[in-house]
């Protein structure tokens, strides 16, 4: 199998080196002597007019061209760059990208899943680093004329299965549960507990999707615990250590990359406030309230905030406890100011949407609150596209 880390980075201090100076120590001679400079310019010029001439030929040959691992790199950079919905965008420069662009295209027009099931694979651990998770982005096959490129079902590499019951309730994470039926159709049994990991499902568009059981290994998990509360752990909560986003295409450089997972630490108030506590997810915060004996039968006694609040401590707790990267929703915010003030100084502006930028819980007390943000849409960028599984496309 071919794939190849562009840039391998490794460990915190590597990535803020990385954000510090993306390319090395090359392009750093701003002391350059100006007749130095300026004839570099003119260089940079010619061999971008050169570039796109070549460009220009490859596609009126082939209706298509490849991106050089250069142009990969960087394009992926913007994209995410350009990207409204991340808070984490600080880390630009810090993203790294597996080219996996021949992984599992054959000669026949249907590829080979099981090769890209292994990058998926490799992919995880990789981003995995130990707890000390890499952002990281792999590249497969992009779509080309007569030949789209593979997709996988899942929103995220790593998600938990939901089981409608005959009541109507839920067991897992009500999220997956048109997936998990879905794949049940494919003929996947799940073992029937709150946390089962789904299979990934690979398809090429037009062949039939196959689904394939992550090894355990590849899935690291975070059980949590309270540092003050004791009787936390008997609730058996539990997270995935990191977040694969695997359902949006990278359209970059006219090109659609249907493919391309995309691997960061959460913040904290994406597990605590939302995804365990959502009242149309794993609705946890009953239980957490009645662990705290609080009074539960009035709103007024703010029980869900104040339920809200711990779990949210639980999940920092617990995920540094393990040794697994994950920031508050404070320093994350922080972070997204200096990365506007930083885009300002470019000349650029940050196109960002307010209501994913701030958090799901004390948004007034971080400093994104009293910010406005237009949610400009730029290429290149990540999208969704329709989803593979629903029935109509069965
Ligand atoms: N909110 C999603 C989840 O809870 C993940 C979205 C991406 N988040 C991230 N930190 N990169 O799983």
């Amino acid at each position: 199998m071919r794939t190849t880390v562009i840039l391998p980075v490794r460990g915190c201090r590597a990535v803020r080196r990385a954000v510090r100076r993306p390319f090395g120590s090359r392009g750093r001679g701003v002391t350059a002597p100006t007749r130095c400079r300026g004839s570099s310019v003119a260089r940079r010029g010619d061999a971008a007019t050169r570039r796109a001439r070549a460009v220009a030929r490859e596609l009126a040959e082939t209706g298509t061209y490849r991106q050089t691992p250069a142009e990969l790199l960087l394009g992926a950079r913007i994209a995410w760059r350009n990207n409204p919905q991340c808070v984490g965008k600080f880390y630009w420069k810090g993203l790294e990208v597996r080219d996996c662009r021949d992984v599992g295209v054959t000669l026949s027009q249907k590829g080979d899943e099981s090769a890209l099931f292994e990058a998926l694979v490799d992919h995880l651990r990789l981003s995995w680093n130990g707890g000390r998770v890499r952002l990281l982005l792999s590249v497969f096959a992009p779509s080309v004329p007569d030949r789209p490129g593979p997709r996988v079902w899942n929103g995220q590499l790593i998600r938990y299965a939901g089981y409608r019951r005959h009541d109507g309730s839920v067991l897992g994470d009500p999220a997956t549960v048109e997936l998990t039926e879905a794949v049940q159709r494919l003929g996947w049994r799940g073992r029937g507990t709150e946390y089962d990991v789904l299979p990934l499902v690979i398809q090429w568009p037009g062949h039939e999707p196959r689904f394939f059981d992550l090894p355990a290994d590849a899935v690291p998990e975070v059980r949590i615990t309270h540092p003050e509360y004791p009787w936390f752990e008997s609730l058996g909560l539990r997270w995935h250590a990191f977040p694969t986003i695997s359902d949006q295409v990278l359209e970059l450089g006219g090109l659609r990359y249907p493919l391309a997972p995309f691997s960061a630490w959460y913040t904290c108030t994406e597990i605590g406030a939302r995804n365990l506590s959502d009242s149309n997810r794993y609705d946890k915060l009953p239980e957490v309230a009645r662990g705290m004996g609080l009074e539960t039968g009035r709103d007024r006694t703010l029980w869900r905030d104040r339920a809200l609040l711990e779990l949210t401590t639980a999940v920092l707790h617990s995920y540094d406890q393990a040794g697994v990267s994950i920031i508050d929703h404070h320093f994350a915010t922080k972070q997204f100011v200096r990365h506007e003030e930083r885009e300002r100084k470019s000349g650029r502006t940050c196109p960002a949407d307010w209501s994913a930028i701030v958090p799901a819980t004390s948004g007034s007390t971080t400093p994104v609150w009293q910010r406005r943000y237009e949610p400009t849409r730029a290429l290149p960028n990540f999208a969704p596209q329709p989803t593979l599984w629903s029935s109509d496309m069965l």
